[in-house]
């Protein structure tokens, strides 16, 4: 073939090529709620109860990844990593902990792994991923929280072990704390059949869940315990690989799920949910001025059409926004219990007004919302 010919069939293969692939690509430039929402390869990102840890400019979401169908609310795969350094565009990094196919692990295949966060530890220079994890086959009864550590954020990560935190402990309670949080302190008759707030030698239930680090660089995990009553705030160990035992019990009996912890100017907020399967219902908020409370209740953070079921979803984690000191982005999970990998997500900014924090639906929105 003449060569002036070949170049330009080359040339032409060459866009058709590259134009397929780009289209394939759709670049975001804002964030479009409820919608579907591509990876790098044209897929929907599956990260759900996920959250989100910056390191090195780069931001990386971790979720549960779904299958079709109602299978889908069991974990079949694992944890999913995808990273991002805009918040727009998620390139997928993989399985980050897939589950096992030994049946006699804790987290063997079909177990419940759900709302994996992920910290980094600036002194151990590892990456600790936290979960809710419910044993192969027991339902929603073993109430554990499950551990894994790596030395990259993308991972691979090493499970480590799964266990109800702080056991034979008793709770703590901060100077200020209200004489209602310190009740419902019976022993049952056996451990088995009890939620109440003792210092059980087989640890505290723990179901959803998040990790928060401070400032200070000590990190805490909240989890809905004693059969979702109660919310526990609880001290992780230096290397955030344990509990030292000291907890708080908050908004005693008023069965609080799905909490994402953020801290802004010295105060601390949480936003979480009440509990009603996968059906969405009102979101809840609490203040506080130091970790360990009094977490004062502060009502529904939503406004608006929706705003009585959180616009359909579930809270998951609460990121700070980028480049916007002060500013957050609240980030929820619209469930498909009947086809799981079709949930989607939720993120919305959060309002500040005299200290007081709200949410507003938005079908379309980007970061530029944030002034500073
Ligand atoms: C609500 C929780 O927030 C979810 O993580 C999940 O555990 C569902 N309940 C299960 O019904």
């Amino acid at each position: 073939m003449n060569k002036k010919i070949s170049f330009v069939i080359g040339f032409i293969a060459l866009s058709l090529g590259l134009s397929g692939y780009v289209s394939a690509q759709q670049t975001y430039t804002s964030f479009t709620p409820g919608k579907i929402w591509k990876d790098d390869k044209g897929v929907h990102i599956n990260a759900h109860g996920g959250g989100i840890v910056a390191y090195k400019g780069v931001y990386y979401w971790f979720g549960e990844h779904k299958i079709e169908g109602e299978i889908g609310n069991t974990a079949q795969v694992g944890v999913h990593c995808y990273s991002s350094k805009d918040l727009y565009n998620w390139k997928d990094e993989g399985i980050a902990l897939p589950v096992s196919n030994d049946l006699t692990s804790d987290i063997a295949k079909g177990c419940i792994l759900e709302r994996p966060k992920v910290v980094y530890n600036k002194k151990t220079k590892k990456f600790v991923m936290w979960f809710h994890l419910e044993l192969l086959g027991k339902g929603y009864a073993a109430a554990r929280s499950g551990v894994a550590v790596a030395d990259r954020p993308t991972g691979p990560y090493t499970f480590i072990k799964s266990y109800r935190p702080n056991p034979g402990k008793m709770p703590f309670y901060a100077a200020g704390t209200d004489v209602k949080d310190m009740v419902n302190c019976q022993q049952p008759a056996n451990e088995s059949d009890g939620f109440f707030c003792r210092d059980f030698p087989g640890g505290q239930m723990a179901r959803d869940m998040t990790v928060f680090v401070d400032d200070d660089g000590k990190a805490y995990h909240v989890f809905s315990s004693e059969e979702n009553l109660t919310l526990h705030l609880a001290e992780l160990t230096p290397d955030y690989l344990g509990h030292t035992g000291k907890f708080i019990r908050i908004y005693v009996g008023h069965q609080t799920e799905a909490p994402a912890l953020f801290k802004k100017n010295g105060t601390y907020y949480m936003i979480g949910s009440g509990c009603t399967g996968w059906a969405p219902n009102a979101a809840r908020w609490f203040k506080a001025s130091s970790i360990w409370g009094p977490w004062n209740y502060m009502g529904n953070p939503c406004q608006g059409e929706g705003a009585n079921i959180t616009f359909g979803g579930q809270s998951t984690h609460v990121l700070p926004a980028p480049g916007k000191k002060g500013e957050f982005i609240f980030m929820a999970d619209k469930w498909a219990p009947k086809n799981a990998i079709d949930g989607r997500y939720l993120w919305l900014p959060v309002k500040f007004e005299n200290d007081k924090i709200s949410i507003n639906w938005a079908d379309e929105w980007d970061l530029s919302v944030f002034k500073k």
